[in-house]
């Protein structure tokens, strides 16, 4: 068994659980061939800002990142409608899960293992992607860093997972789908799954996952 002692799996939240393509790709119609390009470029600017802000201690809400980090994407790209805009952030509230996450989690809760999501998402968008999503009543937390007004992957925000829990670091699978946030959670000390969906290479950083997998659908059997 690759995992030891887990007692709890904490679960980035998009492109981990939720498709976050499916918000630019709900609008492919009016996008054209600058669908590809905008949720890529949206993405990258997104988290380009969590980062930034945390660096310079200037926090605000993954709200706000997003809204921001797509007025950029939508300028570079030259698009200037805003009904489109509007739609976008709209569907970044209702987004799908991938198709194994439900199953993968009633499993884990039949296993007795605790699940969490831990997410630079505001409580807002959680509540209302994991509602929209079907997952709500499937996860024993939902935690965002906007209880440490400080984003991924500062370790005050893993150590929010444990503070919440009262499971010690060691005794968490931390699952997802970023391989900058895999590394952070194992340069905390949780033990990491990370879920590379896309094939991506891995992160040249000395934080390594204890597993890559390519989707959720045998995590269960690997920590339980
Ligand atoms: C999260 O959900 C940004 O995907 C990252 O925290």
């Amino acid at each position: 068994m690759p995992f030891k002692n887990i007692s709890a799996c904490v679960f980035d939240a998009y492109g981990t659980l939720l498709d976050i393509n499916s918000a630019a790709a709900s609008c492919n119609d009016e996008l054209g061939e600058k669908a590809g390009p905008l949720a890529e470029m949206w993405r990258a600017k997104q988290l380009q800002y969590t980062w930034l802000r945390s660096l310079m201690g200037k926090h605000t809400d993954f709200r706000e990142v997003t809204e921001s980090s797509l007025d950029f994407t939508l300028k570079a790209l030259e698009i200037s409608d805003s009904g489109l805009r509007a739609r976008l952030l709209d569907f970044f509230k209702i987004l799908t899960p991938f198709d194994e996450v439900k199953p993968m989690l009633e499993e884990l809760g039949r296993a007795g293992i605790k699940t969490a999501i831990l997410s630079n998402g505001s409580p807002e968008m959680l509540k209302s992607a994991t509602t929209s999503a079907g997952i709500d009543g499937l996860l024993d937390m939902v935690l965002s860093v906007e209880e440490v007004g400080v984003y991924k992957p500062s370790p005050k925000v893993y150590q929010l997972a444990v503070d919440r829990l009262g499971i010690a670091a060691k005794n968490i699978c931390f699952v997802s789908a970023n391989g900058w946030d895999a590394a952070g959670a194992s340069a905390f000390g949780f033990q990491v799954a990370w879920i590379n969906r896309a094939g991506q290479v891995p992160e040249q950083l000395p934080f390594k996952p204890v597993v890559e997998l390519k989707d959720l659908s045998g995590l269960t059997e690997l920590v339980a």
